[in-house]
């Protein structure tokens, strides 16, 4: 254990599993990604980039194998301080978020954290389901500050984290290569625990 203060990764998710019914009626159950969800995570994941110009990966972009992407969600849960969450509703995965520390002392009080909600389940209360997990996550493994980084235009996505309690915290300018084949600005935003300026 790396990380002085802040807690390891079996205490850090005791809100999970979590059901809930969505604003449509249907049951969701929240829980932590397993490296089982890999199959499932290389269909769902391609399909968000083709939905939303607001994610990382370019829409084809994402080429990683079964294997790959288990790799990577095994070494993502490896780590001292991380979360991973799947949503599920009728038995298929429709949301993911994640969070993560990094390991050297310097950075360990802070994560950066993100999430995607496939398009036909938008306005369910899914993304506002899962910030709360990944801010409740970060306060109870004592971090002092939660961030991610959000496209400068992804309107929607910034008044959900605003109204959680996220602030801006600067703007990487001409950032991000946007579908349109134009440059977008990145919008960092944190949302502090202990320390805030
Ligand atoms: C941004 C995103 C995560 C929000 O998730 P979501 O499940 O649609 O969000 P919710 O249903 O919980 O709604 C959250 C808030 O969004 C806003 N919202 C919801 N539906 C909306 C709509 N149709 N139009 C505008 N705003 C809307 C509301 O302010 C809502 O607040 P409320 O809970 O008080 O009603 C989701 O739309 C998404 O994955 N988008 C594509 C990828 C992306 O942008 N990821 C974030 C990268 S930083």
């Amino acid at each position: 254990m790396k990380t002085g203060s802040i807690a390891n990764n079996a205490s850090l998710a005791p809100h999970l599993p979590l059901k809930f019914t969505l604003k449509d009626g249907r049951e969701c159950l929240i829980r932590e990604m397993t490296e089982d969800d890999a199959e499932e995570l290389c269909e769902f994941l391609p399909k968000t980039h083709l939905e939303s110009d607001f994610l990382n990966y370019l829409p084809g972009e994402f080429d990683k194998t079964i294997d790959q992407e288990r790799e990577f969600i095994r070494e993502h849960n490896a780590k001292p301080c991380s979360i991973s969450m799947t949503a599920v509703v009728e038995g298929r995965i429709v949301a993911v978020a994640g969070g993560a520390s990094p390991e050297q002392r310097r950075y360990v009080h802070h994560a950066e954290c993100g999430l995607v909600v496939l398009k036909e389940f938008w306005g369910a209360g899914l993304g506002r389901r899962l910030m709360g997990c990944l801010v409740e996550w970060a306060r109870q493994a004592g971090l002092r500050k939660l961030y991610l980084k959000v496209f400068g235009d992804n309107s929607r996505a910034i008044r959900l984290y605003e109204s959680l309690g996220f602030v801006g915290e600067g703007r990487l300018k001409g950032d991000v290569l946007r579908g349109d084949g134009t440059y977008g600005d990145t919008l960092i935003m944190a949302h502090f625990f202990v320390g805030e300026p």
